[in-house]
């Protein structure tokens, strides 16, 4: 299972409940050698944070799609973030990416990806200091307010973002508290 409560206190006190991860399952039906499989995966994993009862930050990761309906990347995940104003630069986003990457890797996701804009230096930065490493650009393949931008991605195993995300979010005060 998929499903995990906790809270942490961050430096400055407040106590954030890290919520039930929902997941979302598929069924492919593929043809292997003349012989029809079904598979049901389990394909995007939510992990949200709650402080007083309102959420302040989602993460999620999900199984890129399939090749000929086949999943050949079932080890890889690509994990997408949002961490609200007030709760930015606390610790939280390297926790939230540690647990994230500690749920994910018992499901078999070995291979964490992010994909950002070249701009978004605090995306960049979360995840370089979580163990990230640059992986490509493409060019132009995204459109934003009508202006054709580059698409960043960027990988690192999983075991080696929990490793670094945790140093950092100790680093940043941030304590885990019994559930
Ligand atoms: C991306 C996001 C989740 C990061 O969470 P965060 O709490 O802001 O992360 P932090 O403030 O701890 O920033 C991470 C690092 O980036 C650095 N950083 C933040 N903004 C920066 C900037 N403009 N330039 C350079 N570095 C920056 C921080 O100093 C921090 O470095 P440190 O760990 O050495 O202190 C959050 O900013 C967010 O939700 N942004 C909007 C949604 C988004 O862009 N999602 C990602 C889409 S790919």
């Amino acid at each position: 299972m998929f499903n995990l409560d906790m809270f942490i206190k961050l430096k400055d006190g407040r106590e954030v409940k890290i919520g039930k991860v929902q997941s979302e399952g598929v069924i492919s039906r593929v043809v292997i050698n003349g012989k029809k499989v079904s598979r049901h995966r389990i394909n995007n994993y939510i992990l949200t944070a709650f402080y007083n009862s309102k959420k302040v930050a989602s993460f999620n990761v999900t199984r890129p799609t399939t090749v000929h309906g086949i999943y050949y990347s079932k080890h890889v995940g690509e994990m997408g973030y949002f961490v609200a104003k007030g709760f930015r630069g606390s610790g939280l986003s390297y926790y939230m990416v540690y647990c994230m990457a500690k749920s994910v890797l018992k499901m078999g996701i070995k291979i964490i990806l992010i994909n950002t804009i070249p701009s978004n230096k605090a995306s960049i930065t979360l995840f370089s200091r979580s163990g990230g490493k640059k992986a490509g650009l493409m060019e132009k393949v995204l459109k934003i307010n009508k202006k054709y931008v580059d698409s960043l991605w960027m990988e690192s195993t999983a075991g080696n973002v929990i490793k670094n995300s945790r140093k950092m979010w100790e680093k940043k005060g941030v304590k885990e508290l019994k559930s």
